[in-house]
C-alpha cells in the first residue's frame, strides 16, 4: 500500500524538469555523473525481467542516492533509506495500456514524474540529518 502511495504521489500529468540549481539534481549528478546516467540506470532496471518496483532511494546515513530493484514488495529495501521516486513495474501497472511493451510504459510514465514531489521527499530527509 505504501509503495503505491509513493508511486501515485510522484505522478503528475506533465513532468517538469528539476531546476539546474536543485539540490536533488546536484545530488543525482554527484552520485551518477549526470541526470542522463541516472535516468538510463533507473529505466534499465525497470526493464529487467521480473515484477516489482524500481526505487530511487536516499540513504541519509551515507548521504548517497541508490537505484534499487525491489522484488515483489518486500525484497531489496534498503534499511533506513527513504524512497524518493517509486516506479511500479508489475504487469497490472501497464499491461492494459501497453500490452507486454514495458519499455513504452516506462517512457510514458517517466514523462509524468512529479519532480517537485520527489525533491520535497529528498529535502525533508536531507535537511533533517
Ligand atoms: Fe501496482
Amino acid at each position: 500500500m505504501r509503495l503505491h502511495e509513493y508511486y501515485f504521489g510522484n505522478l503528475i500529468k506533465e513532468s517538469q524538469a528539476l531546476d539546474q540549481e536543485s539540490p536533488l539534481l546536484l545530488a543525482i549528478i554527484k552520485e551518477f555523473g549526470s541526470y542522463e546516467n541516472w535516468e538510463k540506470d533507473f529505466k534499465s532496471m525497470g526493464a529487467m525481467r521480473g515484477i516489482g518496483w524500481v526505487i530511487l532511494y536516499y540513504d541519509v546515513s551515507a548521504g548517497r542516492l541508490f537505484n534499487i530493484w525491489v522484488n515483489e514488495h518486500d525484497v531489496g529495501h534498503l534499511a533506513g533509506a527513504t524512497p524518493l521516486l517509486v516506479m511500479d513495474v508489475f504487469e497490472h501497472a501497464y499491461i492494459l495500456d501497453y500490452g507486454i511493451n514495458r519499455k513504452e510504459y516506462i517512457e510514458k510514465i517517466s514523462a509524468c514524474w512529479d519532480w517537485s514531489v520527489v525533491e520535497k521527499r529528498f529535502l525533508v530527509v536531507a535537511n533533517n540529518f
